[in-house]
Parts: structure tokens; C-alpha cells; sequence
């Protein structure tokens, strides 16, 4: 399992233990993480499911060019550096420990 720390709207924040293989956005919302609305279903086409990375770690940004990179530009909360569509995020070692923040608004 993979610790994911999760730091939400009001300051509050929610720990998981997530599957490695699936989406980020599917291991918070199997866990009840609230915030991620995920409309779309994963198919990186709502940018509901928007959260921000707290990572330096090139390799978790989003990818140049990428769909996912085209439908950020339609978040309901501001985009930054470390935005990426969660269901574009799969779990794995590499989110060890991360925390991730869900942003203020979805929709
Ligand atoms: S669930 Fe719709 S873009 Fe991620």
C-alpha cells in the first residue's frame, strides 16, 4: 500500500492507504476523500478531479502537450506549477508519503 496524505480546503487532512496500479483520483474517492468530484469518470475530459501535487519531483509534473495538460487550463481553481488531474496520476512507490492538496473549488 502507498500512504497518501491529503491536505483539504478547510486545513484539515485525511490520510489513505492506496492500491498501487489504480488512479490517484480512485484511491481518494474509494477512501472518501472529499473534494474530488471526478465527473468524467477518469477519462481526463471534466478537470474535476484537479489537485495539486506538493512535490519538486519532475516526473510527477504534468506532461507538456498531454491532454491531461490542455484540460488543466479549464480548472475551476487556479492552475499552478504542480496541478495535474488526478485520474491521470497512477499510484505507485512514487507517491510514497506525498502529500496532495485539493483545491478549493471543482466546478
Ligand atoms: S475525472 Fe474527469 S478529468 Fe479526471
Amino acid at each position: 500500500m502507498v500512504k497518501i496524505n491529503f491536505t483539504l480546503p478547510d486545513g484539515s487532512t485525511r490520510a489513505i492507504d492506496a492500491a498501487p496500479g489504480g488512479s490517484l483520483m480512485k484511491a481518494a474517492t474509494s477512501h472518501l476523500v472529499p473534494g474530488i468530484v471526478a465527473e468524467c469518470g477518469g477519462n481526463a475530459s471534466c478537470a474535476t478531479c484537479h489537485v495539486y501535487l506538493e512535490t519538486e519531483d519532475v516526473a510527477l509534473a504534468c506532461p507538456d502537450g498531454s491532454v491531461e495538460d490542455e484540460m488543466l487550463d479549464f480548472t475551476a481553481s487556479p492552475r499552478r506549477a504542480n496541478s495535474r488531474l488526478s485520474c491521470q496520476v497512477q499510484v505507485g512507490d512514487q507517491l510514497e508519503g506525498l502529500t496532495v492538496e485539493v483545491p478549493g473549488a471543482q466546478v
